[in-house]
């Protein structure tokens, strides 16, 4: 099972830039780039910051985009969306009982479980209780089988200190972590926001970060500012068999800027 991830798009209004760069750009090269090489991948999961300021016009836009593409997709939300805005662009998108946009994918080898963290209002994410309690009901029916987790905000910290003051809130994290160790079967935590490739481990659960489709940021691990990178776009592309999971993270070439 091949599970593409693509994050951070921070769409703006059709012709506008972000940190000077054309999201439109970045993300068009993207979808080429999977159609190219992935297009057997099972689903696109966007994890967040599907827009960078959670304008209609973005939403509008992506949903047209996505509208040609043959993969199916899930979208998720992060810190830069508009809950409202976005459901009024995706009017099919899967949310749960609350309005959060949270919902399983099943498969013979896993169940995914996708997480909305967005607090509007605040660069920090949430998981309130509500939302956990919906998560608490899809790992209870999860009880004997592998489980794979998508949420826009790392529950962890990343030793960025100006990312780790704008994460998960910690409660949350706790309550996350504690109930994805009582799971048992939970075999990855995928996540956005951070902007950069980042691999490890949060309590004993592989976890991962991915460079966006725009701007990046820079691994800033003192001080408390980061600031714009311009390294390479990203995607991450995860196999996973009966032995495990492999995450790869493929640069995607962007065209040559107009002249
Ligand atoms: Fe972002
Ligand atoms: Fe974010």
């Amino acid at each position: 099972m091949k599970i593409v991830q693509v994050t951070d798009l921070h769409l703006a209004r059709p012709g506008e830039t972000v940190a000077g760069l054309d999201p439109y750009a970045g993300l068009d090269a993207c979808l080429v780039d999977i159609l190219r090489h992935h297009a057997d991948a099972a689903v696109c999961v966007l994890t967040g910051d599907l827009t960078n300021d959670g304008q209609p016009e973005a939403y509008a836009a992506l949903a047209e985009r996505l509208r040609a593409f043959p993969i199916p997709v899930r979208l998720l939300l992060g810190n830069h969306d508009d809950r409202p805005a976005f459901r009024g662009a995706f009017p099919d998108a899967e949310v749960d009982e609350n309005g959060f946009v949270q919902s399983v994918l099943d498969w013979p080898t896993g169940r995914l479980i996708f997480l909305d963290s967005l607090d509007p209002g605040h660069v920090g994410g949430r998981l309130c209780a509500a939302r956990l309690a919906w998560l608490d009901a899809r790992l209870e029916e999860a009880a004997e089988r592998t489980v794979y987790v998508f949420l826009h905000h790392p529950p962890f910290a990343v030793h960025i200190p100006a990312i780790d003051a704008c994460r998960l809130a910690e409660a949350d994290a706790d309550a996350l972590a504690h109930r994805l160790k009582a799971h048992g079967g939970v075999r990855h935590v995928f996540a956005g926001h951070v902007h950069r490739p980042i691999f490890g481990s949060w309590h004993g659960i592989p976890v991962s970060v991915l460079r966006g489709t725009n701007h990046q940021m820079g691994l800033e691990m003192t001080g408390a500012r980061a600031g714009v990178s311009y390294e390479a776009p990203a995607y991450g592309i995860a196999v996973i068999d009966a032995a495990g999971l492999m995450l790869h993270m493929r640069e995607f070439p962007l065209p040559p800027p107009r002249s």
